[in-house]
């Protein structure tokens, strides 16, 4: 497929998860196999503000590419300079704006699925951001505040009317959350609707799953998160399965030096002690469902080096054999 004259080799794409999809989880999603992987969101008055924790949430690796970065904002003038600011540094090879996170910090500025009631500031936005740059530009909206998905499809208009080159859709309502069902129906009316690319994303659980959305919705690409959580091989085995038919599941010894390599990575990028703290909820996914996984949970719960890690990694895999 291709988004604007960016042609991307593949189906599938990493979703953008805050605090999951930073530099190190996307290299180790790409090294497996991945159409498309997407930053976390970045806030555009963060960057006009020079916020040094934003910025560095724009460290990216030439190897990662194509790489999507995701802003999230409602002031038209940050916005834009938000993402001219992003195309400069040259590490993005797509820019997509946020319409879907319904975290009540992001709503109350106006930002995230907030903006799908304001269909005139969105027009504002996406002129303003279109003209700033030329890189490739998406959006990844919800369905909007009810379930009808009417507001989807009137901001899935302006945007394609004002140069958005796809439109990502998560079709559950603001307040849904992740609760009930991603209604898939309503990425079928969207892709009839739109003349450009339509990815679909939404409980996507197994490789079948994405299959069953293709088949169901005609998108053009599907789009993965928590599963990919849980099995950062998932997207190489959908793209392995549409092209193929088939693919190879993942075995635990594949598991357990992906589980190393995130860990060594995460030790290098936010250094020993921070990474730590962070991976004792990251690594646990992978294990869901081993026999002994909550033991070693537990144990995760007071991990304080690289290599303590890497012993509870080896234990635990030693003890599965
Ligand atoms: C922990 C977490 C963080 C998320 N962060 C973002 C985000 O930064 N930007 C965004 O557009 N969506 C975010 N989402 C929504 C996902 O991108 C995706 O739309 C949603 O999880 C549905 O897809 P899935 O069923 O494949 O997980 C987040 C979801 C989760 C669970």
């Amino acid at each position: 497929m291709k988004i604007k004259n960016l042609s991307i080799n593949g189906k599938t794409f990493l979703a953008p998860l805050a605090g999951i999809t930073n530099l190190p989880f996307r290299l180790l999603v790409k090294e497996y196999g991945c159409a498309v992987v997407c930053s976390e969101m970045i806030s555009a008055k963060g960057i006009f503000y020079n916020s040094e924790k934003t910025l560095d949430l724009l460290s990216s690796k030439k190897k990662e590419q194509p790489l999507s970065i995701q802003l999230f904002g409602s002031d038209p003038d940050s916005m834009a300079k938000g993402a001219k600011f992003i195309q400069d540094l040259k590490v993005a090879n797509i820019i997509d704006i946020n319409f879907g996170c319904s975290v009540k910090k992001v709503v109350k500025q106006g930002a995230g699925v907030a903006l799908m009631k304001e269909p005139e500031l969105t027009k504002t936005i996406l002129t303003a951001v279109r003209k700033a740059i030329n890189l490739p530009l998406t959006i990844k909206l919800r369905s909007g505040w009810d379930h009808s998905g009417q507001q989807a499809f009137k901001i899935a208009q302006i945007a394609q009317d004002s140069g958005v080159d796809a439109i990502i859709l998560h079709p559950r309502t603001a307040n849904q959350g992740f609760k009930g069902k991603a209604n898939w129906d309503l990425i079928t009316k969207l892709k009839q609707q739109l003349s450009i690319p339509v990815i679909g994303n939404g409980d996507i659980n197994t490789v079948e799953d994405a299959q069953k959305m293709i088949t169901h919705t005609k998108c053009d690409a599907v789009m993965v998160g928590r599963a990919a959580m849980k099995n950062p091989f998932i997207l190489s085995q959908i793209d392995d399965f549409l092209a193929t038919g088939s693919y190879k599941t993942s075995s635990n010894y594949e598991i357990f030096r992906a589980m190393e390599r995130l860990t060594r990575m995460y030790v290098v990028y936010f250094e020993e002690k921070p990474a730590c703290k962070m991976l004792r909820g990251r690594l646990s996914w992978f294990v869901k469902g081993m026999p002994g996984c909550s033991a070693f949970r537990k144990n995760l719960s007071c991990i304080n080096s690289k290599n303590h890690i890497l012993t509870l990694i080896k234990e635990f895999e030693t003890g599965l054999v």
